[in-house]
């Protein structure tokens, strides 16, 4: 049986449950509502983590990760990705301090990869080099931060808001992969709010909780999930 540890205190967790407090590195964890250096790890007080699995029931987010070698070969990196998932559309990224002409042009183009926003198709991303987070928004409005390493791989549902961030070492390499080049546009928040994607993505999710039976406590001015528990 799973721990069940002091800090767990969602009203969902019993004797099974494995939620919070446990400190894996791999671990995913609920962002602090202010932040003042985003590149730091920014946990809440007490630290509420979470798994990749539980990331997944909450935003519908896959984390993996994929064996990349110890290669600089790109077509052998390639073909690893293309493994997982064969998208045609791939397009390579890199936000590194050495390599640009200063903090200000780093944080610059940080920004744009660090806006919220979500794409009109599915897509995957794999870290080829160095570490940072990506940060994906649950049904709350809350913001969950996963640490990324080389090799470590996210899906992402069309609709679902996230960003990306360095960390404090500020260099990271990544592949970005799309079905075709729709899945390149951006629609970024607050005004895609409403796109009809977005409001799928949040039905799609309701439907998983009431698949789920997932017990759910939605915060003031949050989604209103918990009448989805509720067969009509
Ligand atoms: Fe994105």
């Amino acid at each position: 049986m799973a721990d069940k540890t002091s800090e767990c205190t969602k009203k969902q967790c019993d004797d099974k449950c494995n939620h919070f407090g446990k400190p894996n590195p791999k671990n995913g964890w609920y962002l602090r509502d202010t932040i003042v250096n985003r590149y730091e790890e920014n946990k809440t007080e007490p630290p509420e983590y979470l798994t990749d699995e539980q990331i997944y029931l909450e935003t519908e987010a896959i984390i993996s990760w994929v064996d990349l070698g110890n290669s600089d070969d790109k077509t052998e990196i390639e073909k690893r990705i293309r493994a997982v998932r064969n998208m045609p559309v791939s397009v390579e990224v890199e936000c590194d301090i050495d390599k640009e002409k200063d903090e200000k042009a780093l944080d610059e183009k940080a920004d744009k990869f660090f806006a919220h926003h979500f794409h009109p198709g599915e897509v995957m991303r794999v870290v080829t080099e160095g570490s940072g987070y990506f940060d994906v928004k649950d049904l709350n409005n809350r913001w969950i931060r996963r640490p990324l390493s080389k090799g470590d791989i996210y899906i992402i549902s069309s609709g679902c808001y996230h960003r990306v961030c360095l960390d404090t070492k500020k260099k990271m390499k990544a592949v970005m992969l799309h079905y075709d080049k729709k899945g390149l546009e951006q629609k970024f928040w607050p005004e895609s709010e409403t796109d009809p994607m977005h409001v799928q993505y949040i039905e799609r999710m309701k439907c998983l909780r009431r698949s789920l039976n997932f017990q759910y406590k939605s915060r003031p001015g949050s989604v209103d999930c918990d009448k989805t528990l509720n067969r009509p």
